[in-house]
Parts: structure tokens; C-alpha cells; sequence
């Protein structure tokens, strides 16, 4: 069987990186990570990459005059790996509608909270502040604007009485490394593909396959 080439954008920490990695460590894993690529040199997750065997590059936005500049370096660095599909995974770079175009249907990522609520930031103080039962996270296609695009895969968490933003985000994080191996599977196996504004599921995929309810933990 072969694997889908996957590269992995991160900024950070590196988390949903990790999941994926370990995921893909199954030679059964439809998708196979290429490459662990970093907008910033300090990125914790580049030596977990590294750790578990996995080419990594910094590309690092801070060396560009600009978006265009620097979003051509990240193109040639996906290519270069030979990567066939992106998963933003912390990305904290907002990309552009050029590189959505040049990349078009090929680009996942992980968003932690059940969109369209709460795209940007501080999504779990805002879940607070909005007093929801439900919250969690969103596997999605990229599109050019920010935090949406075709839903692939959600995972639900419920709020509990005396959550704070740290122990929602924790809960949420912890259904994210469940949910984004499983959302790359389905687009990798080709049972969940983009067609125009839609990520459309395919039968023997069952929708069950994309929505996820986890028990408090
Ligand atoms: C995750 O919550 C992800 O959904 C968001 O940024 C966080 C990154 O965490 N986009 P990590 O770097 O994967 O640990």
C-alpha cells in the first residue's frame, strides 16, 4: 500500500505532532510523515521530530521581507520532502490565499474548538465566557480564511462545573491527539475528500467516522 507523504507544519510545542507521528510509526497508517517543518528555530517539537527519526527544517519567517517570500521558502521545503498533503499542527502563521491556491484541497488543520463557534484565539476562555455545554475540536481543510474551510472530523467534550481555560484546554488537547490521526486516515485513505465548499465522506466510511464524543476525563 502506498502511503500518502504528509508534511507537518508546527510553531511550538509540537503536541498533535507527536500524535500523528506515533500514529503513522504503524506501517497499516494510510499516511506517512515526510517531514516535521517549524516557522521558529526554538519550536520544542522539532527535537520530539527529530527524537523519533523524522526529517525536520526551520523556515523561519523572521529571515523573509515578507509573506510572499517567506510562504515560497515553506513551499519549496513541503515540496522538496515530496509531501502530498500538509497538516498544520500550531501553526501560528496565518497563510495566505496564494499558498491555500497552491496547495488547494491538500492542507488539514487542527483548530480546538467546535467550528464555525470560536475560530482565533483563546478559544477556550471564550467557550467559558459563552457558558456552552459542549466544546472540542475541528479537523478541517484550509482555506483562506482563517480557521475554515470544509469540516473533516470533530470531537466533542463536555464544559464541567469548576473548568477554568486550563482544564478545558487540557480535555480538548487530549481529544485532539485522538482525533487528528483519525481525521488524516480518512482524508489519506481517500474515504473523506474535498469536493468544492464540502469534505464529503464516503460510504463504507460511515459519518460516525468523523465525530467523536469523549467522556470527561
Ligand atoms: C492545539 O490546541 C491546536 O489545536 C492549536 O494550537 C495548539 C497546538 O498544540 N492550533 P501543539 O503544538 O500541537 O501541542
Amino acid at each position: 500500500m502506498a502511503r500518502l507523504p504528509v508534511a507537518v507544519l508546527i510553531s511550538g510545542r509540537g503536541s498533535n505532532m507527536a500524535a500523528l507521528v506515533a500514529a503513522a510509526a504503524e506501517p497499516a497508517f494510510p499516511a506517512e510523515i515526510v517531514a516535521v517543518i517549524a516557522n521558529r528555530p526554538d519550536a520544542a517539537g522539532l527535537a520530539t521530530a527529530a527524537g523519533a527519526g523524522i526529517p525536520t527544517a526551520v523556515v523561519d519567517h523572521k529571515r523573509f521581507a515578507g509573506k510572499p517570500a517567506f510562504e515560497a521558502a515553506l513551499s519549496d521545503e513541503i515540496a522538496r520532502h515530496g509531501a502530498a498533503l500538509i497538516c498544520l499542527a500550531g501553526f501560528m502563521r496565518i497563510v495566505s490565499a496564494d499558498f491555500v491556491a497552491r496547495w488547494r484541497g491538500q492542507v488539514l488543520n487542527i483548530h480546538p474548538s467546535l467550528l464555525p463557534s470560536f475560530p482565533g484565539l483563546d478559544t477556550h476562555a471564550r467557550a467559558l465566557a459563552a457558558g456552552v455545554r459542549l466544546h472540542g475540536c475541528t479537523v478541517h481543510f484550509v482555506d483562506a480564511e482563517v480557521d475554515a474551510g470544509p469540516i473533516v472530523a470533530q470531537a466533542a467534550v463536555p464544559v464541567l462545573p469548576g473548568d477554568d481555560a486550563e482544564t478545558l484546554a487540557a480535555r480538548v488537547l487530549a481529544a485532539e491527539h485522538r482525533l487528528y490521526p483519525r481525521a488524516l486516515a480518512l482524508v489519506a485513505s481517500g474515504k473523506v475528500r474535498r469536493e468544492g465548499d464540502r469534505a464529503v465522506i464516503s460510504s463504507d466510511a460511515g459519518a460516525a467516522a468523523t465525530a467523536m464524543l469523549m467522556a470527561p476525563s
